[in-house]
Formats: structure tokens, C-alpha cells, sequence
């Protein structure tokens, strides 16, 4: 447990009783403090925007580019304003209709955020693509969202679209931010802006229309589109306040990518609804760079992924040499296992600690965290946020589910009914039926809670992984690896990796008529990278004669990584009866 003490030079925490906190916080008083629209709707875009300007701080610095060559260019409140209302104008020009889906797939470009907030106010649901995706994870996204515009640049629309517009009949408009538009089937993202006014009447959705859109990964089947509502934007808010501890002025970098719920959350929501200036850098991690900016901006929150922590330790104490960080009171990381050694690290090279957060695409908005006015036990995700109830439970065959005391192991669940709950997996009402028990949303996730209420993550109970944070299903990389003539069978699985957490590695079952040599070896690894882009193909593939599976046919994979991992498979095979259970393998 590392204890803390405040610093009397900085400001108090924004939460400070925690326990308090919980005992007397609602809801209804947190939507409350939301702004609202005129007509008593309510819209993420406004709150993270317009009624900043309203309120007169318009010339704050909402958003900070950094351009990977060195550029620097800010963007008040108002400009943000002014240029999503151009964008909200141009898509309603387009006949684009409250509810549609407005896709993009671009690095961290100013449009990106100029879309993301323009999407809102039109009322359109704003889904994000990660650009290191492949030409097949793009079109599988595309076709089920029924996007009916996507916003790019030429160089992602060449390499991974535009062979494919044939099959995305849904697909009308594809607007660069780079080119004339004058590739067959484009326009130019600017030359639409410049031709709208700055001007637009304040959004009219309500809290329960749809707003976001991300794609996440299950075990099986095509990737799930988890559905959030413009109410999301009260635990946006909240949790950006008080786990994120932000207040306006506060300069802030979250480094996740916006192909990411984080990176749309924190990486843009959150941040400007607590009016703070959110620092974007389109380049990609280096040690150096990253001090270099943490300590020019005076980056006062720092929101972060534990794969990027570990790459900061392996770089030493030499990266950060000379550096003066003295600007940071907090920082958090997310989206898996944070070490403890980790957290030892930065309080000995940094001089504090990192609070591990939380949270899933489908709880939208952190839901465990360490917080800033509490000590943090390093191993542990944290406690939950007042106005969450996390439990640890077991799903009984008969549907529910029974609490389980302390220090035992089971399914993380959190009480049904916070803002930023999905609403639904797109188009598959089934699904997000399973997700739910007795009142209970199940996460997955395998965890224990300790009897001061501090949870661990143990594992999923499923056959996801996550690679350098990012979530990576196996359905979508076996299935391209079949795509190749000479695969009959693949199997996922994720490897331990000391930085990574977790890599991509499949084994191969090949067709009669072919033999495993490192010549295929290398020609699947780069067929596979080819279609489904660096982030998700894997790094490692082994042959093997034939892959074990149920009696289902369904593949095993937990024997994959037990046989990878070399444990005893004997109590691998008990503890695959033993959760079959709960997968339904
Ligand atoms: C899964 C959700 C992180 C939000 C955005 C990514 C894993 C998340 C932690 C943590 C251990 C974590 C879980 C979770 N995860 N945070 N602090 N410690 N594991 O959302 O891509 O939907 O991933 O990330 O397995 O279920 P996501």
C-alpha cells in the first residue's frame, strides 16, 4: 500500500471522501450538473464544447496538435465550435439523418476530432476505425455499422477501401482530409467545411439517442458494435473529475488512440466536458518524445497504458534525463494489468505513483480506480466509483447469479443502470441479452475483492486477449489465416510478453498436400499482416498436426496456451470442465 501525502502546493483532490461519496451520491444530482440543451435534451458535443463557449471561455485551448513532424497547432473552444458546426452542417447537407453512422479511420488528425464532435451535434452516431487495422477488420466494421459516410485520407482509403466499395452498398460519401476528393468516388473533407456557415442552432437529441459506436471483440463471431447514448457523457464527466481528478486549465494527454473507447472517452469527451486542454500527439511511442512533451506542455494529468509504462521502464533513467516533470499531479493507465512493479517504478523515477483504472467498451466510462486522495495498493484496479456497485459472482445454471465472499474468485459484475452503459450490441439483441444477470451486468472478466473493497483482476473467462491494451478476438484472426489455401485449422491464443502483456500467436493445422517450413511460416505471418494490419495479425505462428477440440469441434485454446505456457495439462483439462460452464464451450 503506498500511502499518500498531499502536497500542500497542489490543489486539493476533487474527490476527497470517497466513502462519503458513496453514501449519499446519485445520479439524478450528476445529471444535473450537466448543462443541458435549451429544449431540455442533452448532447456530448454541447457539453464538451458549446457550453463552454456560452459561458464565455471560448478562447481556452481545447485541443493541442502535435504533428509527428513537429508541427504545434491549438484550437480554442470556440474554433472547435465554429468547425464542428461546418461539419454538422455538411453532413446535414448530405442527407445524413439522426441516428446514421459516421465512420472514420484516420490517425490523430485534427478532423478526427473536428468529426467526432460535428457527428454528435448532427445527432449521427460518430464510429471510430483504428487506422493500424487492416483492409479486412475496416470492411467487416463498415459493412455491419451500415456506415453511410467515412471520413479518411487517401493514402488509408487506397490501401484499404477503395478496393472494396463494391460490397458497402450502405457506403455513399468518402471524404478525404487530404486530397481534392478527386479519386472516383470521394470529396474533400475541407472543401465541404469551407463551404458551410459557422453557424448551426444548438443539437437536438435527447439523453437516450444513440452516440457512439465502438467495436469490440468477443470468442466468437464477427466483432460486437457496442451502442452508447448521449447520456453517457454524465459519467464522461464525472469520472474524468474525479477519478481523472481534471479542472479547466488543466493540461492533459490521454495516449490512447481514438480507434479505441479510450481514446474517445478520455481522449476526447471527458477531458473538455471538465474544460481542460487535451494535448494530441499523431506520433507513436518513443521514450524520448514522450518525456520531451510531458515536460514542454506541462502536462498536469497523464492517462496511459500500462504496455507504454513498461516500454518508459525498459528505456532507464537515461530517456528521462534532464526532463523536469514537476507539472504532473496525476497519472493513470488502463486497459490491462498494471504490475506492481510498474508502480514502484514511477514512484521511484517519476516520484509518484500510477493509479490503475478499470473499465470495459461496454461500461463506457470508468468503473474501479485508484484514486488520487487514496492510497494506492499497487496489484489492485481499485475500488469502484460512488454510484457503482462491483461485485464478484458466480452465474448459477439456472440464469442468476450468487455474490461470493471475499478473496474468492469470480466474474466481475456491476449493477445495471449508470449513463454510459451500453445500450445494445448492434444488431444483436441476443448477445447483450447474455451480458446481463439478475440485475447484473457480467464483464467477463475474472477478478476477487478483497474485504476493503479493493478488486484484482485475475483473467477473462473468455478467449479474448489483449495485446499492448488493445483487445483482439480470436474469430477475426483465425478466420482470415483460413482464408489461405493451405490452412485448414488455426487456433489463437495470447502469449505472455514482458512488455506487451500479452502477443498475438496462433498454431496452424495445414492442408494435406502441404508441410510446415519456415518459407510458409513467414508467408502466413505476412498474409495475415496484410489483411488484418499490424495491431491485430500475429507475431508468432506454430504448426501442428491438428488442434484439440471439443467434442463440439469447437478448438481449445485454453490447451493451446496451457501446452504454450507448459503447464500440466491434466489440471488444465479439469479446469476446462470446470468453466465450461460458464463459456458454454
Ligand atoms: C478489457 C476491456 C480499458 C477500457 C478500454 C478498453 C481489460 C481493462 C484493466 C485493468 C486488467 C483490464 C479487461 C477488460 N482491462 N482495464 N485495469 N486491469 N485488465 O476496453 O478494449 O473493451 O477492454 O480490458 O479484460 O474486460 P476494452
Amino acid at each position: 500500500m503506498i500511502p499518500k501525502t498531499l502536497n500542500d502546493r497542489e490543489p486539493v483532490p476533487n474527490l476527497t471522501d470517497i466513502e462519503a461519496m458513496r453514501a449519499t451520491f446519485s445520479w439524478d444530482a450528476a445529471r444535473a450538473e450537466c448543462a443541458g440543451l435549451p429544449d431540455g435534451g442533452l448532447n456530448i458535443a454541447f457539453e464538451a464544447v458549446d457550453r463552454w463557449v456560452a459561458a464565455g471561455c471560448g478562447e481556452a485551448v481545447a485541443l493541442r496538435w502535435l504533428g509527428k513532424n513537429g508541427e504545434r497547432r491549438d484550437f480554442s473552444y470556440a474554433e472547435l465550435a465554429r468547425l464542428s458546426n461546418r461539419f454538422a452542417n455538411a453532413l446535414q447537407r448530405l442527407g445524413i439523418q439522426p441516428g446514421d453512422r459516421v465512420c472514420i479511420l484516420a490517425g490523430r488528425i485534427p478532423e478526427l476530432y473536428i468529426t467526432a464532435l460535428g457527428t454528435l451535434k448532427a445527432g449521427a452516431v460518430f464510429c471510430p476505425l483504428f487506422s493500424a487495422f487492416g483492409p479486412e477488420p475496416v470492411r467487416v466494421r463498415l459493412v455491419k455499422s451500415r456506415a453511410r459516410v467515412l471520413i479518411t485520407t487517401t493514402l488509408l482509403h487506397q490501401r484499404k477501401v477503395r478496393e472494396q466499395r463494391s460490397e458497402l452498398p450502405h457506403l455513399e460519401q468518402v471524404l478525404l482530409t487530404d486530397g481534392n476528393g478527386d479519386e472516383p468516388g470521394t470529396r474533400s473533407f475541407h472543401t465541404l467545411l469551407e463551404a458551410e456557415t459557422d453557424h448551426r442552432p444548438p443539437p437536438r437529441t435527447q439523453p437516450e439517442d444513440w452516440a457512439l459506436l465502438h467495436f469490440t471483440s468477443g470468442t466468437t463471431g464477427t466483432p460486437k458494435g457496442a451502442i452508447h447514448v448521449h447520456e453517457a457523457v454524465v459519467a464522461h464527466g464525472l469520472t474524468g473529475r474525479w477519478v481523472l481528478d481534471l479542472r479547466p486549465g488543466d493540461i492533459y494527454w490521454c495516449t490512447a488512440d481514438p480507434g479505441w473507447v479510450t481514446g474517445v472517452s478520455y481522449g476526447i469527451i471527458a477531458p473538455l466536458v471538465n474544460g481542460a486542454t487535451l494535448v494530441v500527439d499523431e506520433a507513436e511511442f518513443d521514450a524520448r518524445r514522450w518525456y520531451a512533451i510531458l515536460d514542454r506542455e506541462r502536462v498536469n494529468v497523464w492517462y496511459t497504458a500500462p504496455t507504454a509504462v513498461r516500454m518508459l521502464m525498459k528505456m532507464g533513467a537515461e530517456a528521462l534525463c534532464g526532463h523536469d516533470l514537476s507539472a504532473l499531479r496525476f497519472m493513470a493507465s488502463v486497459g490491462e494489468p498494471l504490475n506492481p512493479e510498474a508502480v514502484h517504478w514511477s514512484m521511484a523515477a517519476l516520484g509518484r505513483p500510477f493509479h490503475d483504472t478499470w473499465w470495459q467498451t461496454e461500461t463506457g466510462a470508468i468503473m474501479i480506480a485508484n484514486y488520487r486522495a487514496a492510497p494506492v495498493q499497487p496489484g489492485s484496479m481499485g475500488q469502484p466509483l460512488p454510484g457503482i456497485e462491483a461485485a464478484i459472482v458466480q452465474r448459477r445454471p439456472d440464469g442468476g447469479v450468487d455474490r461470493l465472499p471475499p478473496g474468492v474468485e469470480g466474474e466481475l459484475a456491476l449493477r445495471a443502470g449508470w449513463p454510459s452503459m451500453f445500450r445494445g450490441y448492434l444488431e444483436d439483441e441476443e448477445r447483450y441479452r447474455q451480458c446481463f444477470a439478475d440485475g447484473w451486468y457480467l464483464s467477463g472478466d475474472l477478478a476477487t475483492c478483497d474485504a476493503d473493497g479493493y478488486f484484482r483482476f485475475v483473467g477473462r473467462n473468455d478467449d479474448v486477449i489483449k495485446t499492448s491494451g488493445h483487445l483482439v478476438g480470436p474469430f477475426e484472426v483465425e478466420n482470415v489465416l483460413m482464408e489461405h489455401p493451405a490452412v485448414a485449422e488455426a487456433g489463437m491464443i495470447g502469449k505472455p510478453d514482458e512488455f506487451a502483456g500479452q502477443i498475438v500467436k496462433v498454431f496452424v493445422a495445414l492442408k494435406a498436400g502441404y508441410e510446415p517450413s519456415d518459407a510458409l511460416r513467414k508467408e502466413l505471418l505476412g498474409f495475415a499482416r496484410t489483411h488484418l494490419g499490424p495491431a491485430v495479425a500475429p507475431r508468432e505462428l506454430e504448426f501442428a498436426a491438428d488442434l484439440p477440440k471439443t467434442r463440439s469441434g469447437k478448438i481449445m485454446r485454453r490447451l493451446l496456451r496451457a501446452r504454450e505456457l507448459g503447464l500440466p495439462l491434466g489440471d488444465m483439462s479439469t479446469l476446462e470442465g470446470g468453466r465450461s460452464q460458464n463459456s458454454g464451450v
